[in-house]
């Protein structure tokens, strides 16, 4: 039997006998001759089945749009004024001797031929399935993975290892609420999602790794936006021995070799990128966020910023302190002796950098405090007690005596940068299986109930809300 080749790679063999699988697209009668658009993951080509094999025939006008089949034939040259330019394979067809039901198909539940836009979005996520055959989708979702190989690739030739951290974890402060685990071994005891490995990723600089990333899977559970999901994605990455410049510029550098890569039509509206202070944007542009295009219209233009300078601490309505992005951030260098002294703690300015594009944070890090005496400051400004300060960040005090050197990193939150680079209005069009507006999954039914039994065993008892 012929290998099976993909639709493609039929464009150079006129004249040679092919396998090809996939779904129908399309069947189209004209007269006697029956036409199939086939499609696989590689595209679409125009099949001819005429009466000549009667057996052929009968199967091929039964076939209706989304049925599997495989095919044998022969790839024909099309006449000239016959060529569908639209099509990468428009200057062939094929001449279809055999055709072999793979898998019948009901009418799909919703259109998935047109870009989507106007099906209502629970529907479209109750059958995902369907909806990920959707052109644009499959075009989202296999840029997506081009961007990540990028990272990759760009990462690990610049030295860097990519580390696994875990997913059944601790509560990190990132400032979103936690989802938590039970414990079956240890009732009454939790696990909570991570928030973002910022605890690992520092562990892993304590023990002489240097450089590491991960495409990392992070858990918030917070409102539900067009730019925000509760599971979503960073690329995440640590350095060791490094300066705010080190990271910015790597980090830089790498955000422009893969527009150029990847979106080479995409035009970079000002490099290097402008650094803006915090207070000076806010002044500016009442947001620390701002989207600096020149031309709102093109949908082209990439307006990258880095915002700097940011307070490290603001007050809360209590009185008290909280931190405006990290807590394990150092204040930069000029700052330190008020750290130490916990004094003039509103004016204390951190090393964080936030990356901004078209209006929308991609990513921000910082510079950490390194020095356990230090981040212990940080705890203290924050109102945490010795106590509490033990039981939370003891791990992270306690590595830190043990030689860690200096050092910043960042994450880039990776729906939202595809989503932009896409022309999405939402991260929900980048992501393979995303949640509602109001957290849940249509499609798998999540979040539900669960057996009684497995409470029981967990030691949970449900208080029903009214
Ligand atoms: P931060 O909390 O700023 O930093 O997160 C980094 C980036 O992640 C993206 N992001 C989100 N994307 C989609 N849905 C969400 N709910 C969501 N929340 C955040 C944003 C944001 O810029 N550990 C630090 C990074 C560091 O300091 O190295 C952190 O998590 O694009």
């Amino acid at each position: 039997m012929l290998p099976r080749i993909l639709i493609k790679e039929t464009i150079n063999k006129a004249g040679e006998k092919v396998r090809l699988s996939g779904w129908v697209d399309v069947r189209r009668d004209h007269g006697k001759i029956i036409f199939l658009d086939l499609r696989d993951m590689s595209g679409k080509v125009q099949m001819v089945v005429t009466p000549k094999d009667a057996e052929t025939y009968k199967i091929a006008a039964t076939l209706r749009p989304e049925w599997v089949v495989e095919i044998e034939g022969e790839v024909s040259a099309r006449p000239e004024k016959m060529k569908n330019p639209e099509l990468e394979t428009g200057g062939v067809e094929i001449q279809v001797a055999t055709i072999k039901v793979l898998a019948e198909a009901e009418t799909p539940p919703i259109d998935v031929t047109s870009d989507g836009y106007d099906i209502g979005e629970d529907t479209r996520l109750q059958y995902r399935y369907a909806d990920l055959k959707r052109p644009r989708l499959q075009k989202n979702l296999r840029n997506r993975c081009k961007i990540t190989k990028f990272t990759r690739d760009f990462l690990t030739e610049n030295g860097f290892t990519e580390i696994e951290t875990p997913i059944l974890t601790k509560s990190t402060p990132e400032g979103a609420r936690d989802y938590i685990v039970p414990s079956r071994l240890h009732k009454g005891a939790f696990y909570a999602l991570p928030q973002s490995p910022q605890q690992y990723k520092q562990l892993l600089m304590a023990a002489g790794f240097e450089r590491y990333f991960q495409v990392a899977r992070c858990f918030r559970d917070e409102d539900t936006r067009g730019d925000r999901q509760p599971e979503f994605t960073q690329l995440d990455l640590e350095m060791s021995f490094v300066d705010m410049e080190a990271v910015m510029s790597l980090n830089e550098a790498m955000i422009i070799k893969m527009v150029k890569e990847a979106y080479p039509k995409k035009e970079i509206q000002e490099i290097p990128f402008p650094r803006l202070n915090y207070k000076e944007v806010m002044n500016k542009y009442g947001t620390d966020r701002p989207d600096l295009r020149k031309d709102k219209n093109n949908t082209d233009l990439l307006a990258f910023c880095w915002v700097v300078d940011f307070p490290f601490f603001e007050k809360t309505d209590a009185g008290g302190w909280t931190f405006t992005h990290n807590p394990f951030s150092a204040p930069k260098p000029e700052f330190m002796d008020d750290l130490m002294a916990k004094q003039n703690i509103g004016n204390i300015i951190t090393t964080q950098y936030d990356v901004v594009l078209n209006g929308l944070e991609i990513g921000g890090g910082s510079i950490r405090n390194h020095r356990p005496e230090a981040l212990e400051k940080v705890f203290e400004i924050l109102g945490y007690g010795k106590d509490r300060i033990e039981k939370n960040f003891g791990h992270m005090l306690q590595a830190f005596k043990y030689g860690t050197p200096p050092h910043g990193g960042i994450a880039f939150g990776l729906d939202r940068l595809i989503m932009i680079l896409e022309g999405e209005e939402s991260i929900r069009e980048v992501i393979a299986f995303p949640k509602t507006g109001d957290g849940r999954d249509f499609m798998m039914n999540a979040p539900s109930e669960v057996e009684k039994e497995q409470l029981v065993e967990l030691g949970i008892q449900i208080e029903k809300s009214e």
